[in-house]
């Protein structure tokens, strides 16, 4: 697919390669055994849900700063968002293309990791099941990668590099010599969240159709990465020693951490040149958008709990982000998509009626 890369991405401050060493063990299955039927038809299914870059229409024309000016956005970040200053209606409109194209660009940087790690998978996962749908899945984050980079330099004006925390994380999971920490990484934290994150993408730009199209599609495709990742784990942590599973539990909360940083905008603030220690905490505080974090973990925190994951620790750092509410939630398996994310339609219906969006302490309320 050809296309003109009218604004080509900004580099990082490491420049424009970045190489990570790291010792793994490439395993041939001889058995071919397939038989762990769950993932042969999660394999199949991928197969036949191939799609191309080109079956988008991107003859759409994207006009962010106009949609945002339609929709009043200043009032939206004055009255709604509460900014810690009165922005006019240019500041407001800069805020959301730049808002937009910050989280757009952490979705491409996200998704060329997902590219290296499924490939990864595909050489060292022991089981050809699971070397097959790993091969199926690199083709579909090659194309997730091409669909972001084609909408982010051919119709957005603003782009950036990869989030410094995103990029600790991607170092540490493809730095790691055990097979099952790409997994743990990739498939249930970064894609969990990815996954998540595209639902709330229905919410905040319901009236983009090219961006629809790509969302709907991708979420398709990360619902079975996911659920993938999830089927492959859950027997393998079935077994293990308890020093094992402390080690794991010790990665997946730095992971949290790490994931819930590079969902704060600093990147942002600085590049629109407004006071860091002003809007940071904002950024931290305000009911809206510590919502919206949250919502990335609805689909991590069951699917943590599949895994046998929550010990004391982990939750304690959950709870810490308040996120373990999520517990009872449905696990990739019980149900691979994302649910509409209800709460958010409600809090925005909230916004527009007469209610307030917060519960008393200031957290997002989660309507039923
Ligand atoms: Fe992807
Ligand atoms: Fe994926």
């Amino acid at each position: 697919m050809q296309y003109l890369q009218r604004n080509p991405l900004a580099m990082p401050r490491g420049g424009a390669f970045r190489s990570v060493r790291s010792t793994i063990s490439t395993i041939f299955d001889w058995q071919y055994a397939l038989e762990e039927r769950k993932l042969m038809a999660l394999y199949e299914k991928g197969t036949r849900l191939q799609w191309r870059a080109e079956d988008l229409d991107w003859s759409v024309d994207v006009d962010i700063e106009r949609m945002a000016r339609e929709n009043a956005t200043d009032d939206f970040m004055n009255d709604v968002m509460k900014a810690p200053r009165r922005l006019s209606m240019d500041e407001a409109v800069t805020f959301r293309l730049h808002s937009v194209a910050f989280m757009l660009s952490q979705f491409l940087h996200g998704e060329q990791g997902a590219l290296v790690a499924s490939a990864r998978i595909v050489q060292s996962v022991p089981w050809e099941e699971a070397k097959f749908y790993a091969a199926n899945q690199v083709a579909d984050e090659a194309r997730h990668v091409e669909v972001y980079h084609r909408y982010l330099t051919e119709k957005l004006a603003v782009n950036y590099p990869v989030h410094p925390d995103l990029q600790v994380l991607l170092d540490q999971i493809v730095e790691d010599s055990r097979w099952d920490i790409t997994y743990l990484g990739m498939q249930i934290l970064v894609e969990g969240l990815a996954l998540a994150a595209f639902g709330t993408m229905r919410i905040t730009m319901p009236n983009e159709p090219l961006l629809m199209d790509i969302t709907e599609r991708i979420m398709a495709d990360e619902a079975r990465h996911v659920a993938f990742g999830v089927l492959s784990l859950a027997k393998l942590y079935q077994g293990g020693s308890s020093a094992e599973r402390r080690e794991r539990e010790e990665f997946v909360i730095e992971a949290i951490q790490l994931l819930h940083g590079r969902l704060l905008m600093d990147p942002v603030f600085e590049r629109l040149g407004w006071d860091l220690s002003v809007w940071r905490p904002w950024n931290e505080q305000n009911a809206f958008q510590k919502g919206f974090r949250q919502m990335m973990f609805t689909k991590i925190v069951p699917n943590l709990k599949r895994l046998g994951l929550l010990s004391p620790q982990v939750r304690e750092c959950l709870a810490g982000l308040d996120l373990l509410r999520f517990e009872d939630g449905k696990d990739s398996v019980e149900e691979p998509g994302v649910a509409p994310p209800e709460e958010l339609i409600a809090l925005m219906n909230d916004y527009l009626g007469t209610g307030e969006p917060t519960n008393a302490d200031g957290s997002l309320r989660i309507v039923p």
